[in-house]
């Protein structure tokens, strides 16, 4: 009997292509994990018409309701995720910090996407400040999420090279099309290494 596919969510707050990637690679037969819910902190993420297209079920839980009260926002959002029975958490774009309480409900059940190559360039901008550095190469890195932001075992790792003449745009292109690669492949990973037990 085939292995019962692990339940994944993902969490986007906008654009939502590296989750289109995520619900792309698992159409596949043999891939170990199934999106079947994305939830979005922004009612107007373009992200969800796309899950809407692609008939998976879309959920707000829209930060601004919670005001200062990030723990009210992370339980609601919790509650969607436990309702949904999510093996999985993939983060793709999700722009809210995450309080130690919620990524302990998660322990090495949480997967990030960032631009860089971390260590370097956690946090925002990555591509202006990769830039500003004249590093020759950069990147993006798929981890698991810990309470520290931007930290956690890396799971998989692409490099760009920066070329003459980037812009912010032109790197950050570069950088996404391997974010497209490499988040389906170590996503694939952990849901076979949890699959296994
Ligand atoms: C990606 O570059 C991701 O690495 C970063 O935010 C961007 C989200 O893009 N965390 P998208 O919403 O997946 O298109």
């Amino acid at each position: 009997m085939a292995m019962a596919k692990q339940r994944v969510a993902v969490l986007i707050s906008g654009r939502g292509s590296n989750m289109a990637s995520l619900i792309e690679a698992a159409k596949a037969d043999d891939y170990p994990a199934e999106i079947v819910l994305v939830v979005s902190n922004r009612p107007d993420a373009a992200g969800l018409t796309h899950a809407r297209n692609h008939s998976i079920a879309t959920a707000v839980v829209d930060h601004t309701r919670y005001g200062k009260d990030r723990e009210a926002f992370e339980r609601a959002l919790q509650d969607v995720l436990v309702a949904h029975r999510i093996d999985l958490v993939c983060l793709a774009g999700f722009m809210r910090l995450l309080t130690p309480w919620f990524v302990g409900q998660w322990p090495e059940r949480m997967l990030n996407i960032h631009p860089a190559l971390l260590p370097a360039f956690k946090g925002l901008h990555t591509h202006e400040r990769a830039l500003a550095a004249g590093v020759k190469t950069h990147g993006a890195t798929v981890h698991f999420v810990s309470a520290e932001m931007d930290s956690g075992p890396i799971i998989a790792q692409a490099e760009v090279p920066v070329l003459d003449g980037d812009t912010p745009d032109t790197l950050a292109a570069r950088v996404l099309e391997a974010e497209h690669r490499i988040y389906p492949q170590a996503l694939r990973k952990v849901a076979q290494d949890r699959a296994r037990g």
